[in-house]
């Protein structure tokens, strides 16, 4: 019976992905360790929790020896690492945060793991990074493989590649098991209200204006989040330690096309609207610094020697999030705090009608 640790297991992808494991797996052993950020929500996972069917410890994965003691007391067998700072505009606003967590709270937790994995000798160490590591492409470039080059363009992909560089220093050194994923842009239910598509769903919901940075031609590869935590449970359980493995979703769109595709949805789905048709909303906006172009994934590898695909179409994705986004106004409501707005402020300054 696996015993697993799940870092970040109350934000996003990470919550997603306890969801999915307990649903999956019950019979597993299942520790989340979260130090509850903004970004992170004991809502998320909160009926989980009540019903046993994991451990919940608030604490920061830069905390050694709480680390030691939850690898000790709970036998963990396999830790799958969520935790991060990762929103890119922030990491702009204020970096700091961003090493302190992905790259020394990463170096923390495989030096705990390192010296739990001496005694045990068995497990796996699973590091969740992102295609952002590889940088920007143009109209021409192929996709990002496993074998594209690093060149991170904001401090919160230089951060996240500094961790995947450390983690795969801690294979070859040590001979640690570990496995990187790189995964481009997730999307679906839990996601934070900062993010493009929830933030798209909420302003439209509130007839708020819909800030698209500079033109609207940059690319994202989205993959609906089930997917993705598909892919870790195959990475989980037939990857090759030492290996990396790219996960995408074979849906390139441009932001602008995203944005009209969610406000065709809004229209057709949402019984009241304070603005119709919304996209009378969409406001274009100062660009973001250092703006990537474009992000794609070759996920050949994964498909080859895991057989794991993509089963979500973006159609399909985006439907069930804007369902998800109108049924539950009583996750998302609390988030929109006076924090939130001071973020929002600096970030977006006065848009018309923000
Ligand atoms: P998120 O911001 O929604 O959640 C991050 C979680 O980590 C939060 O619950 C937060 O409380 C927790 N956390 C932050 N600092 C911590 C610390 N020091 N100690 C313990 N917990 C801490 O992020 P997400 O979008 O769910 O992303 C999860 C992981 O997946 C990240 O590593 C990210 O780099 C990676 N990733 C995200 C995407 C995406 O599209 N969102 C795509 C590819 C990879
Ligand atoms: O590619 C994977 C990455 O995807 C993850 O590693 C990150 O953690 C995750 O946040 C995401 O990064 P992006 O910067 O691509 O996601 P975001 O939702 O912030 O922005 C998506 C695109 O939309 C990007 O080109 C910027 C643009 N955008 C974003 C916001 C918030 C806008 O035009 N307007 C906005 O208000």
């Amino acid at each position: 019976m696996p015993h697993l640790l799940i870092t970040g297991g109350a934000g996003f992808i990470g919550s997603n992905f306890v969801r999915y494991w307990c649903d999956r797996h019950p019979e597993d052993h299942v520790v989340v360790l979260d130090a509850l950020t903004y970004a992170g929500n004991r809502a998320n996972i909160a009926d989980l929790y009540e019903q046993g069917k994991l451990t919940f410890v608030q604490g920061n994965i830069c905390d050694r020896p709480l680390i030691d003691r939850l690898l000790r007391e709970h036998e963990i067998d396999t830790v799958a690492h969520f935790a991060a700072e990762s929103h890119v505009d922030r990491s702009i606003l204020g970096p700091e945060a961003f090493i302190q967590t992905n790259v020394v709270g990463t170096f923390t937790l495989l030096e705990a793991f390192r010296s739990h994995y001496a005694n045990q000798q068995r497990g796996r160490f699973l590091h969740v990074s992102t295609d952002e590591v590889y940088g920007s492409l143009s109209p021409e470039d192929p996709p990002f493989s496993e074998t594209t080059a690093y060149a991170p363009n904001s401090p919160y992909s230089a951060s996240k590649a500094g961790s995947d560089h450390l983690v795969r220093s801690y294979f070859h050194t040590y001979g640690l098991p570990t496995l990187i994923t790189n995964c481009s842009n997730n999307y679906g239910p839990y996601h934070f209200p900062e993010k493009l598509i929830p933030l798209m769903c909420i302003n439209i919901l509130l007839g708020k204006a819909l800030p698209v940075y500079g033109d609207g031609q940059n690319v994202r590869d989205w993959l609906y989040v089930e997917d993705h935590c598909n892919a870790l449970d195959t990475v989980i359980s037939k990857g090759k330690p030492g290996q990396t493995y790219n996960i995408g979703g074979n849906n390139e769109v441009k932001n602008l096309d995203l944005v009209h595709l969610l406000c065709q949805l809004m229209d057709e789905m949402a019984p009241q609207l304070p603005q119709r048709p919304s996209q009378e909303l969409i406001t274009f906006v100062r660009d973001r610094p250092g703006h990537d172009r474009r992000y794609a994934i070759d996920a050949t590898k994964i498909k080859t020697e895991l057989g794991w695909q993509p089963s979500v179409t973006v159609e399909e994705g985006l439907r069930r999030t804007v369902d998800w986004y109108l049924s539950h106004e009583q996750w998302w409501t609390p988030l929109l705090s006076q924090d939130y707005r001071e973020y929002y402020d600096q970030v977006y300054g006065a848009t018309p009608n923000s």
